[in-house]
Protein backbone atom coordinates (compact mmCIF):
# COMPACT_ATOMS: atom_id res chain seq x y z
CA UNK A 1 0.00 0.00 0.00
CA UNK A 2 1.33 3.33 -1.44
CA UNK A 3 2.33 6.34 1.10
CA UNK A 4 -0.66 8.31 2.62
CA UNK A 5 -2.81 10.36 0.27
CA UNK A 6 -5.43 13.29 1.80
CA UNK A 7 -8.40 14.36 -0.50
CA UNK A 8 -10.19 18.11 -0.54
CA UNK A 9 -13.18 17.89 -1.67
CA UNK A 10 -15.23 21.16 -2.52
CA UNK A 11 -18.53 22.30 -4.29
CA UNK A 12 -18.12 21.53 -8.47
CA UNK A 13 -21.62 22.36 -9.52
CA UNK A 14 -24.25 20.71 -11.28
CA UNK A 15 -23.06 16.82 -11.88
CA UNK A 16 -23.54 15.38 -15.33
CA UNK A 17 -22.88 12.03 -17.87
CA UNK A 18 -22.58 8.52 -17.85
CA UNK A 19 -20.50 7.10 -14.80
CA UNK A 20 -19.09 3.58 -15.60
CA UNK A 21 -18.67 1.88 -11.88
CA UNK A 22 -16.00 -0.60 -12.01
CA UNK A 23 -17.28 -4.62 -11.18
CA UNK A 24 -18.53 -6.00 -8.00
CA UNK A 25 -16.12 -6.47 -5.57
CA UNK A 26 -17.84 -9.55 -4.27
CA UNK A 27 -18.71 -11.45 -7.31
CA UNK A 28 -14.69 -11.08 -8.32
CA UNK A 29 -13.79 -12.68 -5.10
CA UNK A 30 -16.26 -15.49 -5.34
CA UNK A 31 -15.83 -16.32 -9.39
CA UNK A 32 -11.88 -16.28 -8.56
CA UNK A 33 -12.38 -18.61 -5.89
CA UNK A 34 -15.08 -21.13 -7.56
CA UNK A 35 -12.61 -20.86 -10.89
CA UNK A 36 -9.83 -21.71 -9.17
CA UNK A 37 -11.25 -25.51 -7.65
CA UNK A 38 -13.30 -25.90 -10.80
CA UNK A 39 -12.51 -28.44 -13.53
CA UNK A 40 -11.17 -25.98 -16.63
CA UNK A 41 -10.65 -22.80 -17.84
CA UNK A 42 -13.33 -20.17 -16.56
CA UNK A 43 -12.97 -16.43 -18.01
CA UNK A 44 -13.56 -13.78 -15.92
CA UNK A 45 -15.06 -10.41 -17.30
CA UNK A 46 -16.06 -6.85 -15.32
CA UNK A 47 -13.45 -8.60 -13.04
CA UNK A 48 -12.97 -5.65 -10.72
CA UNK A 49 -9.28 -4.19 -10.50
CA UNK A 50 -9.46 -3.28 -6.89
CA UNK A 51 -6.82 -3.95 -4.35
CA UNK A 52 -9.14 -6.49 -2.40
CA UNK A 53 -9.78 -8.77 -5.09
CA UNK A 54 -6.24 -9.38 -6.59
CA UNK A 55 -5.44 -9.63 -2.85
CA UNK A 56 -7.35 -12.55 -3.50
CA UNK A 57 -5.77 -13.31 -7.14
CA UNK A 58 -2.29 -13.50 -5.52
CA UNK A 59 -3.37 -16.06 -3.12
CA UNK A 60 -4.90 -17.92 -5.39
CA UNK A 61 -1.33 -17.99 -7.45
CA UNK A 62 0.46 -18.84 -4.23
CA UNK A 63 -2.11 -22.10 -3.90
CA UNK A 64 -0.64 -23.00 -7.59
CA UNK A 65 -3.51 -21.62 -9.48
CA UNK A 66 -2.50 -19.80 -13.03
CA UNK A 67 -4.26 -16.30 -13.79
CA UNK A 68 -3.93 -14.61 -15.84
CA UNK A 69 -4.77 -10.74 -17.11
CA UNK A 70 -5.10 -10.70 -20.76
CA UNK A 71 -7.08 -7.52 -20.64
CA UNK A 72 -8.12 -4.84 -17.86
CA UNK A 73 -11.18 -6.33 -15.92
CA UNK A 74 -10.32 -9.84 -17.41
CA UNK A 75 -9.35 -12.55 -15.56
CA UNK A 76 -8.66 -16.48 -17.44
CA UNK A 77 -8.38 -18.98 -14.14
CA UNK A 78 -6.48 -22.36 -14.51
CA UNK A 79 -9.17 -24.31 -12.16
CA UNK A 80 -6.97 -27.11 -10.60
CA UNK A 81 -9.70 -28.55 -9.43
CA UNK A 82 -11.12 -29.22 -5.54
CA UNK A 83 -8.36 -31.42 -4.55
CA UNK A 84 -5.67 -29.65 -6.70
CA UNK A 85 -4.56 -26.76 -4.89
CA UNK A 86 -1.11 -26.71 -3.10
CA UNK A 87 0.06 -25.59 0.28
CA UNK A 88 2.33 -22.19 0.59
CA UNK A 89 4.78 -22.28 3.10
CA UNK A 90 4.76 -17.99 3.03
CA UNK A 91 1.37 -16.03 4.86
CA UNK A 92 -1.31 -15.87 2.10
CA UNK A 93 -1.67 -12.02 2.49
CA UNK A 94 -5.63 -10.77 2.23
CA UNK A 95 -4.63 -7.14 2.22
CA UNK A 96 -7.93 -4.97 3.47
CA UNK A 97 -9.92 -7.42 2.68
CA UNK A 98 -12.53 -9.24 4.98
CA UNK A 99 -14.19 -10.98 2.12
CA UNK A 100 -11.36 -12.12 0.58
CA UNK A 101 -10.31 -13.95 4.54
CA UNK A 102 -13.44 -15.01 5.84
CA UNK A 103 -13.87 -16.82 2.49
CA UNK A 104 -10.79 -17.87 2.20
CA UNK A 105 -10.84 -19.56 5.69
CA UNK A 106 -14.00 -22.26 4.41
CA UNK A 107 -12.08 -22.64 1.56
CA UNK A 108 -8.78 -23.53 3.13
CA UNK A 109 -10.15 -25.47 6.13
CA UNK A 110 -10.69 -28.54 4.57
CA UNK A 111 -7.25 -28.63 2.61
CA UNK A 112 -4.70 -31.57 3.07
CA UNK A 113 -2.37 -28.35 3.81
CA UNK A 114 -1.78 -25.84 6.74
CA UNK A 115 -2.42 -22.34 5.49
CA UNK A 116 -1.62 -18.65 7.47
CA UNK A 117 -4.24 -15.97 6.43
CA UNK A 118 -2.61 -12.30 7.39
CA UNK A 119 -3.80 -8.78 6.33
CA UNK A 120 -3.24 -5.16 7.04
CA UNK A 121 -3.95 -2.85 9.88
CA UNK A 122 -7.51 -2.67 9.61
CA UNK A 123 -8.49 -6.11 8.50
CA UNK A 124 -6.52 -8.01 11.26
CA UNK A 125 -8.85 -5.52 13.82
CA UNK A 126 -12.03 -7.65 12.47
CA UNK A 127 -13.66 -10.12 14.39
CA UNK A 128 -12.80 -13.77 12.71
CA UNK A 129 -14.97 -15.95 15.72
CA UNK A 130 -17.97 -15.62 13.64
CA UNK A 131 -16.23 -18.01 10.67
CA UNK A 132 -13.57 -20.13 12.82
CA UNK A 133 -16.22 -21.26 15.47
CA UNK A 134 -19.02 -22.72 13.21
CA UNK A 135 -15.72 -24.10 11.16
CA UNK A 136 -14.40 -25.65 13.89
CA UNK A 137 -17.70 -27.25 14.59
CA UNK A 138 -17.75 -29.40 11.05
CA UNK A 139 -13.86 -30.15 12.46
CA UNK A 140 -11.72 -27.32 11.19
CA UNK A 141 -8.85 -26.73 13.58
CA UNK A 142 -7.56 -23.22 13.82
CA UNK A 143 -5.70 -20.55 15.39
CA UNK A 144 -6.22 -17.26 15.55
CA UNK A 145 -5.00 -14.38 18.14
CA UNK A 146 -8.17 -13.90 20.71
CA UNK A 147 -10.85 -13.82 17.60
CA UNK A 148 -8.37 -12.04 15.20
CA UNK A 149 -6.18 -12.47 12.79
CA UNK A 150 -3.41 -14.02 11.53
CA UNK A 151 -5.31 -17.10 10.91
CA UNK A 152 -3.48 -20.60 11.23
CA UNK A 153 -5.37 -23.52 9.55
CA UNK A 154 -4.17 -26.91 9.83
CA UNK A 155 -4.59 -28.91 7.05
CA UNK A 156 -5.49 -32.94 7.23
CA UNK A 157 -8.95 -32.30 8.81
CA UNK A 158 -11.58 -34.77 8.38
CA UNK A 159 -14.76 -31.79 7.97
CA UNK A 160 -18.35 -32.78 8.26
CA UNK A 161 -21.49 -31.11 7.41
CA UNK A 162 -23.37 -28.67 10.17
CA UNK A 163 -26.65 -27.00 10.21
CA UNK A 164 -26.01 -23.78 11.44
CA UNK A 165 -28.46 -21.11 12.58
CA UNK A 166 -25.93 -17.45 11.52
CA UNK A 167 -26.60 -15.50 15.22
CA UNK A 168 -25.76 -12.14 12.55
CA UNK A 169 -27.08 -11.91 8.87
CA UNK A 170 -23.78 -12.32 7.01
CA UNK A 171 -23.05 -13.35 3.76
CA UNK A 172 -19.14 -13.83 4.68
CA UNK A 173 -19.52 -15.86 7.35
CA UNK A 174 -22.55 -18.10 4.80
CA UNK A 175 -20.44 -18.46 2.25
CA UNK A 176 -17.65 -19.27 4.32
CA UNK A 177 -19.13 -22.25 5.82
CA UNK A 178 -20.43 -22.69 1.98
CA UNK A 179 -16.91 -23.36 0.79
CA UNK A 180 -15.95 -25.58 3.32
CA UNK A 181 -19.02 -27.58 2.91
CA UNK A 182 -17.78 -28.87 -0.57
CA UNK A 183 -14.98 -30.60 1.08
CA UNK A 184 -17.11 -31.94 4.01
CA UNK A 185 -18.68 -35.31 4.82
CA UNK A 186 -22.58 -35.28 4.46
CA UNK A 187 -24.58 -31.80 4.40
CA UNK A 188 -24.07 -28.33 5.31
CA UNK A 189 -27.36 -26.27 5.82
CA UNK A 190 -26.95 -22.98 6.77
CA UNK A 191 -30.02 -20.67 7.85
CA UNK A 192 -30.14 -16.91 8.14
CA UNK A 193 -31.74 -14.27 10.58
CA UNK A 194 -32.26 -12.16 7.40
CA UNK A 195 -31.61 -13.53 3.81
CA UNK A 196 -28.14 -11.70 2.51
CA UNK A 197 -26.65 -11.60 -0.87
CA UNK A 198 -26.61 -15.09 -2.79
CA UNK A 199 -23.87 -14.45 -5.09
CA UNK A 200 -22.11 -17.87 -3.35
CA UNK A 201 -25.21 -19.85 -4.24
CA UNK A 202 -25.72 -18.48 -7.68
CA UNK A 203 -22.46 -19.22 -8.99
CA UNK A 204 -22.23 -22.66 -7.12
CA UNK A 205 -24.81 -23.40 -9.23
CA UNK A 206 -24.05 -21.81 -12.34
CA UNK A 207 -20.44 -23.89 -11.60
CA UNK A 208 -22.56 -27.22 -11.26
CA UNK A 209 -22.18 -28.14 -7.91
CA UNK A 210 -26.21 -29.38 -6.52
CA UNK A 211 -27.36 -27.21 -4.11
CA UNK A 212 -30.91 -25.75 -2.85
CA UNK A 213 -31.29 -22.43 -2.05
CA UNK A 214 -34.03 -19.95 -0.98
CA UNK A 215 -33.79 -16.14 0.41
CA UNK A 216 -32.17 -17.22 4.44
CA UNK A 217 -31.35 -20.72 3.55
CA UNK A 218 -29.07 -22.78 1.45
CA UNK A 219 -27.97 -26.30 1.79
CA UNK A 220 -25.06 -28.71 0.03
CA UNK A 221 -23.77 -31.74 -0.07
CA UNK A 222 -19.86 -32.43 -0.29
CA UNK A 223 -18.57 -34.73 -2.93
CA UNK A 224 -19.47 -33.10 -5.96
CA UNK A 225 -17.23 -31.56 -8.63
CA UNK A 226 -17.00 -28.22 -9.95
CA UNK A 227 -16.57 -27.26 -13.95
CA UNK A 228 -15.81 -24.11 -15.08
CA UNK A 229 -17.35 -21.67 -16.72
CA UNK A 230 -17.42 -18.18 -18.24
CA UNK A 231 -18.55 -15.14 -15.41
CA UNK A 232 -19.58 -11.67 -16.16
CA UNK A 233 -19.44 -9.68 -13.22
CA UNK A 234 -21.86 -6.80 -13.50
CA UNK A 235 -20.82 -3.40 -12.14
CA UNK A 236 -21.24 -2.73 -8.01
CA UNK A 237 -23.91 -1.27 -6.85
CA UNK A 238 -21.61 -0.30 -3.25
CA UNK A 239 -19.78 2.36 -5.68
CA UNK A 240 -22.74 3.56 -7.89
CA UNK A 241 -24.21 4.17 -4.04
CA UNK A 242 -21.48 6.92 -3.89
CA UNK A 243 -23.02 8.91 -7.77
CA UNK A 244 -26.66 7.78 -6.58
CA UNK A 245 -26.55 10.19 -3.99
CA UNK A 246 -24.18 12.61 -5.48
CA UNK A 247 -26.27 14.04 -8.10
CA UNK A 248 -29.44 13.36 -5.64
CA UNK A 249 -28.11 16.44 -3.57
CA UNK A 250 -26.60 18.60 -5.74
CA UNK A 251 -29.01 20.85 -7.89
CA UNK A 252 -28.97 20.62 -11.43
CA UNK A 253 -27.53 17.13 -11.56
CA UNK A 254 -28.44 14.16 -13.67
CA UNK A 255 -26.15 11.01 -13.99
CA UNK A 256 -26.43 7.81 -15.85
CA UNK A 257 -24.67 4.62 -14.25
CA UNK A 258 -25.07 2.06 -16.79
CA UNK A 259 -25.62 -2.02 -16.61
CA UNK A 260 -24.95 -1.68 -12.83
CA UNK A 261 -25.99 -4.93 -10.33
CA UNK A 262 -29.57 -4.94 -9.23
CA UNK A 263 -29.33 -8.24 -7.00
CA UNK A 264 -32.13 -7.58 -4.25
CA UNK A 265 -29.91 -8.30 -1.55
CA UNK A 266 -27.70 -5.37 -2.25
CA UNK A 267 -30.11 -2.51 -3.68
CA UNK A 268 -31.72 -1.60 0.01
CA UNK A 269 -30.29 1.86 -0.65
CA UNK A 270 -32.16 2.60 -3.52
CA UNK A 271 -35.44 2.25 -1.18
CA UNK A 272 -34.21 3.87 1.08
CA UNK A 273 -33.08 6.74 -1.15
CA UNK A 274 -36.42 6.76 -2.80
CA UNK A 275 -38.35 6.96 0.26
CA UNK A 276 -36.33 9.84 1.11
CA UNK A 277 -37.44 11.41 -2.30
CA UNK A 278 -34.57 10.67 -4.40
CA UNK A 279 -35.71 10.72 -8.36
CA UNK A 280 -33.86 7.46 -9.63
CA UNK A 281 -34.87 5.55 -12.50
CA UNK A 282 -34.19 1.74 -13.57
CA UNK A 283 -33.87 1.55 -17.33
CA UNK A 284 -32.80 -1.22 -19.91
CA UNK A 285 -33.15 -3.98 -17.31
CA UNK A 286 -32.09 -6.71 -17.92
CA UNK A 287 -29.97 -10.66 -17.20
CA UNK A 288 -26.28 -10.34 -17.14
CA UNK A 289 -24.33 -13.68 -16.37
CA UNK A 290 -27.82 -14.51 -14.32
CA UNK A 291 -27.61 -11.68 -12.34
CA UNK A 292 -30.54 -8.94 -12.60
CA UNK A 293 -28.27 -5.14 -14.18
CA UNK A 294 -29.71 -2.41 -15.42
CA UNK A 295 -29.01 1.50 -16.07
CA UNK A 296 -29.85 4.19 -13.60
CA UNK A 297 -30.55 7.49 -14.15
CA UNK A 298 -30.80 9.79 -11.18
CA UNK A 299 -31.61 13.56 -11.03
CA UNK A 300 -31.04 15.82 -8.42
CA UNK A 301 -34.30 15.96 -5.96
CA UNK A 302 -34.93 17.23 -2.50
CA UNK A 303 -34.74 14.75 0.11
CA UNK A 304 -36.10 14.35 3.35
CA UNK A 305 -35.29 12.52 6.79
CA UNK A 306 -37.31 9.21 7.12
CA UNK A 307 -36.88 6.83 9.95
CA UNK A 308 -34.95 3.52 8.00
CA UNK A 309 -37.16 0.80 8.23
CA UNK A 310 -34.87 -1.83 9.61
CA UNK A 311 -36.06 -4.76 7.23
CA UNK A 312 -33.90 -2.60 4.84
CA UNK A 313 -30.80 -3.03 6.89
CA UNK A 314 -28.81 -5.98 5.34
CA UNK A 315 -29.86 -5.06 2.11
CA UNK A 316 -27.86 -2.11 2.06
CA UNK A 317 -24.91 -2.97 4.73
CA UNK A 318 -21.80 -1.66 2.84
CA UNK A 319 -24.10 2.24 2.17
CA UNK A 320 -24.43 3.46 5.37
CA UNK A 321 -21.70 6.06 5.15
CA UNK A 322 -23.18 7.50 2.36
CA UNK A 323 -26.77 7.04 3.01
CA UNK A 324 -25.40 9.35 6.26
CA UNK A 325 -24.22 11.87 3.90
CA UNK A 326 -27.41 11.94 2.25
CA UNK A 327 -29.30 12.28 5.52
CA UNK A 328 -27.24 15.19 6.65
CA UNK A 329 -27.74 17.00 3.37
CA UNK A 330 -31.75 16.08 3.72
CA UNK A 331 -34.46 18.33 5.41
CA UNK A 332 -35.45 16.83 8.59
CA UNK A 333 -34.74 13.93 11.04
CA UNK A 334 -33.23 10.76 9.74
CA UNK A 335 -33.34 7.84 12.27
CA UNK A 336 -30.89 4.09 11.75
CA UNK A 337 -31.45 1.27 13.80
CA UNK A 338 -30.52 -2.21 13.86
CA UNK A 339 -27.31 -1.94 12.13
CA UNK A 340 -24.44 -2.84 14.61
CA UNK A 341 -23.05 -4.71 12.20
CA UNK A 342 -21.46 -1.73 11.30
CA UNK A 343 -19.19 -1.42 14.35
CA UNK A 344 -16.95 -3.99 13.02
CA UNK A 345 -16.99 -2.96 9.26
CA UNK A 346 -13.11 -1.95 7.67
CA UNK A 347 -13.78 1.11 10.67
CA UNK A 348 -16.62 1.70 13.36
CA UNK A 349 -18.50 3.49 10.49
CA UNK A 350 -20.87 4.24 12.91
CA UNK A 351 -18.09 6.16 15.02
CA UNK A 352 -16.58 7.19 11.98
CA UNK A 353 -18.88 8.88 10.39
CA UNK A 354 -20.71 10.48 13.35
CA UNK A 355 -17.11 12.56 13.90
CA UNK A 356 -16.67 13.62 10.76
CA UNK A 357 -20.05 15.17 9.70
CA UNK A 358 -19.96 16.61 13.90
CA UNK A 359 -16.16 18.46 12.47
CA UNK A 360 -18.35 19.86 9.40
CA UNK A 361 -21.17 21.06 11.57
CA UNK A 362 -23.78 17.97 11.23
CA UNK A 363 -26.19 17.20 14.35
CA UNK A 364 -25.77 13.86 14.46
CA UNK A 365 -26.27 11.73 17.68
CA UNK A 366 -24.63 7.90 17.67
CA UNK A 367 -26.23 5.59 19.15
CA UNK A 368 -25.24 1.58 19.81
CA UNK A 369 -27.10 -0.01 16.51
CA UNK A 370 -26.92 3.32 14.55
CA UNK A 371 -27.52 6.80 14.31
CA UNK A 372 -30.09 10.29 14.31
CA UNK A 373 -28.92 12.69 12.20
CA UNK A 374 -30.82 16.32 11.46
CA UNK A 375 -29.81 17.52 8.23
CA UNK A 376 -29.29 21.13 7.45
CA UNK A 377 -26.18 22.87 5.96
CA UNK A 378 -22.51 21.39 5.70
CA UNK A 379 -19.80 23.16 6.77
CA UNK A 380 -16.21 23.05 5.42
CA UNK A 381 -13.80 21.23 7.71
CA UNK A 382 -11.04 17.89 8.06
CA UNK A 383 -12.08 14.44 8.30
CA UNK A 384 -10.54 10.98 9.13
CA UNK A 385 -11.58 8.45 6.94
CA UNK A 386 -9.47 6.09 9.49
CA UNK A 387 -7.97 4.50 5.91
CA UNK A 388 -11.88 2.92 5.67
CA UNK A 389 -12.71 3.15 1.35
CA UNK A 390 -16.17 4.16 1.99
CA UNK A 391 -15.81 6.57 4.21
CA UNK A 392 -13.43 8.27 2.13
CA UNK A 393 -15.98 8.46 -0.24
CA UNK A 394 -18.85 9.38 1.12
CA UNK A 395 -17.12 12.44 2.22
CA UNK A 396 -15.79 13.55 -1.38
CA UNK A 397 -19.77 13.80 -1.81
CA UNK A 398 -20.16 15.52 1.27
CA UNK A 399 -17.44 18.21 -0.06
CA UNK A 400 -20.16 18.57 -3.03
CA UNK A 401 -22.63 20.46 -1.02
CA UNK A 402 -20.18 22.03 1.49
CA UNK A 403 -19.99 25.43 2.36
CA UNK A 404 -15.97 24.90 1.62
CA UNK A 405 -13.98 22.32 1.14
CA UNK A 406 -13.74 19.07 3.23
CA UNK A 407 -10.15 17.44 3.34
CA UNK A 408 -10.32 14.04 3.84
CA UNK A 409 -7.67 12.54 5.63
CA UNK A 410 -5.74 9.09 4.72
CA UNK A 411 -8.09 7.89 1.27
CA UNK A 412 -4.98 5.65 -0.08
CA UNK A 413 -7.37 2.72 0.47
CA UNK A 414 -10.24 3.43 -1.96
CA UNK A 415 -8.48 1.79 -4.58
CA UNK A 416 -9.36 -2.07 -2.83
CA UNK A 417 -12.88 -1.28 -4.09
CA UNK A 418 -13.15 1.54 -6.32
CA UNK A 419 -9.80 2.42 -8.37
CA UNK A 420 -10.37 5.36 -10.62
CA UNK A 421 -12.55 6.87 -8.16
CA UNK A 422 -11.59 10.57 -8.11
CA UNK A 423 -10.64 10.65 -11.99
CA UNK A 424 -14.26 9.44 -12.83
CA UNK A 425 -15.49 11.50 -10.24
CA UNK A 426 -14.27 14.40 -11.46
CA UNK A 427 -15.12 13.42 -14.86
CA UNK A 428 -19.05 14.30 -13.81
CA UNK A 429 -18.28 17.19 -12.31
CA UNK A 430 -16.86 16.78 -8.60
CA UNK A 431 -13.83 18.82 -7.71
CA UNK A 432 -11.66 16.58 -5.87
CA UNK A 433 -8.16 17.17 -5.71
CA UNK A 434 -4.86 15.44 -3.90
CA UNK A 435 -4.52 17.78 -0.42
CA UNK A 436 -0.88 18.98 0.18
C1 LIG B 1 -19.79 -9.16 1.66
C2 LIG B 1 -20.67 -9.23 2.72
C3 LIG B 1 -20.87 -8.11 3.66
C4 LIG B 1 -20.35 -6.81 3.10
C5 LIG B 1 -18.98 -6.95 2.49
C6 LIG B 1 -19.01 -7.94 1.36
C7 LIG B 1 -19.64 -10.34 0.79
O1 LIG B 1 -20.18 -8.40 4.85
O2 LIG B 1 -20.31 -5.82 4.13
O3 LIG B 1 -18.49 -5.72 2.01
O4 LIG B 1 -19.03 -10.23 -0.29
O5 LIG B 1 -20.12 -11.41 1.18
P1 LIG B 1 -20.84 -9.28 6.05
O6 LIG B 1 -20.99 -10.66 5.57
O7 LIG B 1 -19.85 -9.17 7.17
O8 LIG B 1 -22.14 -8.60 6.37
Amino acid sequence: MSARLDWASGAGGALHGSVAVPGDKSISHRALMLAAIAEGRSRIRGFLEGEDTRATAAVLNQLGVRIEAPSTGERIVHGVGLHGLRGSTQPLDCGNAGTGMRLLAGLLAGQAFDSVLTGDASLSRRPMRRVTDPLASMGARIDSHDGLPPLRLHGGCALRGIRYELPVASAQVKSALLLAGLYAEGTTEILEPHPTRDYTERMLAAFGWPIMFAPGRARLDGGHILRAVDVEVPADFSSAAFFLVAASIVPGSQLRLPAVGLNPRRTGLLQALRLMGADIVVERQREAGGEPVGDLVVRHAPLHGIELPTALVPDMIDEFPILFVAAAAASGRTVVRGAAELRVKESDRIATMAAGLRALGVAIEETPDGAIIDGGPIGAGTVESLTDHRIAMSFAVAGLRSAGPVRINDCRHVATSFPGFRELANGCGFALREAG
